[in-house]
């Protein structure tokens, strides 16, 4: 039997998971780290945390499989997106990665605006400059930290750095390098345009991969490291959400998928580039060579709800514990013995600001119609609600795009929830799917590892061999008419307020 490694290198750990041909899963081992907040809005990790967590945890998964490493054909990895990583001449990591979700960078993103022209911008990176992507952070650095900029000789992002690590060779691959906004996304290529503007020497960008190709081999240090053997093909693999989408088959028109994680994502295939002129709506390139995507992230969709439960739910959290279940088990069925609507209250789920569709990092969260006959139930059902208004209001932008999800695959840990799933699908006014399998990431690279290998002809091929759809949940006709109005009057919410929450950022 042949076997193939996914990596999953996300925000609080990374999980490896061993893979047999067939997508069932033989072995996984996930190790945690950090993430630093040092300042109001800051997030760092340590890279070097990436590349401990990632040679421990296939170290782990091989000796706990008893699978023999010569029979692992290929590794791929998926990584949190957007990070940036400087490394030496040496190829040493020199500074903590300022991460995905470090908003530290909007002067930056100001500059590259005025430096490139908005419209020119969005029209080559396909994305307006964002804080959460790469090239505000390379600016950022460049201008504190020059001591650290003189050092560094290339850019790359965390799973590129790994990759690294593993193989020796140097190179960003490309649906992650389409959320550094220095990547020419249409022609796929580094942009010298945007480089120009902002003064960036090109030589710091690595060659570019595909997702699906030989980005190179397991060195033999690496070897003696992780367990595998020297020359086992390791592919260019992609960021998170375009290998949940592999992992998911949503690779082809028609398919879509919605992740309540951390962070909430709306994500669609396109064969062609679409960009949406007002870049409230993200395109990269996909793990397919030669097409794209569409996605739109909001950044507190879970993260509302263990905000809300850490906070709030200490007797659920220890009911839980004395019942052995899960505290989201009770607290989905308090909120759903309130009404939809929630008696009149709303949620605006912006705890961390808000990208899409708003791009605003001074939204903050709220509850909207409190009165005193309200109860925690109302409260926790407003906040579920709130938070699939936000990613509908994405979903229904892509709409205005041309994309027509058939149906909709519900992924993370929020997919969990068969309330959560219900609502979605009334709210989406969708079928809503879940897979046989959760693996979505890991599965995705290691499908794409699979294919860098030869082992399947290429990505969509594989996915409909490997990737099952559950039966879906359907829209209740009478949910949908009751959700209608709260939505339509949850979009009015946040326009009545950016100004108030613009002063509120001065305060
Ligand atoms: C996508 C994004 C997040 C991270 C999380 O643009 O910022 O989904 O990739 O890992």
């Amino acid at each position: 039997m042949n076997y193939l490694l996914g990596v999953d290198l996300g925000t609080s750990g990374t999980k490896t998971v061993l893979f047999d041909v067939n997508g069932q899963v033989i072995a996984s081992a996930t190790v945690e780290y950090p993430m630093y907040q040092p300042h109001n809005g800051w997030a760092e990790q340590d890279a070097d945390d990436w590349w401990e967590a990632t040679k421990s945890t296939v170290r782990t998964v091989l000796e706990n499989s008893g699978v023999n490493p010569a029979d692992v054909k290929g590794l791929g990895i998926s990584g949190q997106m957007h990070g940036l990583v400087l490394i030496d001449e040496n190829g040493s990591s020199l500074c903590r990665s300022l991460i995905w979700c470090d908003g530290r960078t909007q002067a930056e993103c100001d500059e590259i605006t005025a430096a490139v022209g908005a419209e020119r911008l969005i029209q080559i990176a396909a994305n307006p400059a964002l804080t959460g992507f790469t090239a505000g952070k390379v600016l950022w650095v460049r201008k504190n930290q020059p001591d650290v900029w003189a050092k560094a000789k290339y850019i790359l992002l965390p799973k590129d750095y790994v990759r690294y690590k593993l193989t020796g060779v140097i190179a960003q691959e490309i649906s992650d390098a389409s959320g550094t906004n220095l990547l020419d996304v249409p022609g796929r290529c580094w942009s010298e345009e945007i480089c120009k503007a902002i003064d960036l020497d090109m030589a710091m960008l690595p060659p570019l991969v595909e997702s699906c190709e030989v980005a190179g081999t397991i060195t033999e240090e690496a070897a003696k490291l992780t367990g595998l053997v020297a020359g086992t093909p390791v592919a260019g693999g992609g960021g998170d959400n375009m290998c949940g989408a592999v992992g998911t088959g949503v690779v082809v028109p028609g398919k879509a998928f919605t992740t309540i994680g951390t962070s909430g994502v709306v994500y669609a295939h396109s064969p062609e580039v679409q960009i949406e002129p007002q870049g409230r709506v993200h395109a990269f390139c996909s793990c397919i060579p030669g097409e794209y995507v569409n996605f739109a992230c909001t950044l507190s969709s879970g993260l509302s709800l263990k905000w809300f439960r850490d906070q709030f739910c200490q007797a659920e959290i220890q009911t839980a514990k004395e019942m052995d279940t899960d505290p989201y088990v009770l607290m989905n069925t308090e909120a759903a013995n309130s009404p939809i609507g929630a008696n009149r209250l709303l949620f605006l789920p912006y705890l961390m600001g808000e990208r899409s569709p708003l791009m605003d990092n001074n939204a903050r969260g709220a509850w909207i119609g409190l009165t005193a006959m309200h109860t925690r139930k109302d409260l926790l059902r407003a906040l579920m609600e709130g938070v699939i208004y936000a990613l509908c209001q994405n979903l229904n932008t892509m709409r205005e795009m041309g994309v027509k999800p058939e149906a909709m695959l519900a992924c993370g840990g929020g997919a969990k929830s068969p309330f959560w799933r219900q609502m979605m699908a009334d709210v989406f006014q969708l079928p809503v799917k879940t897979l046989h399998s959760s693996e979505g990431p890991a599965l995705g690279a290691a499908i794409l590892a699979g294919v860098a290998a030869g082992l399947y002809k290429d990505v969509p091929t594989a996915c409909a061999e490997l990737v099952k759809e559950n039966e879906p949940v359907m829209p209740i006709e009478e949910n949908v008419k009751a959700y209608e109005p709260y939505y339509e009057y949850f979009l009015t919410l946040y326009p009545a307020l950016k100004e108030a929450y613009a002063q509120l950022a001065k305060l």
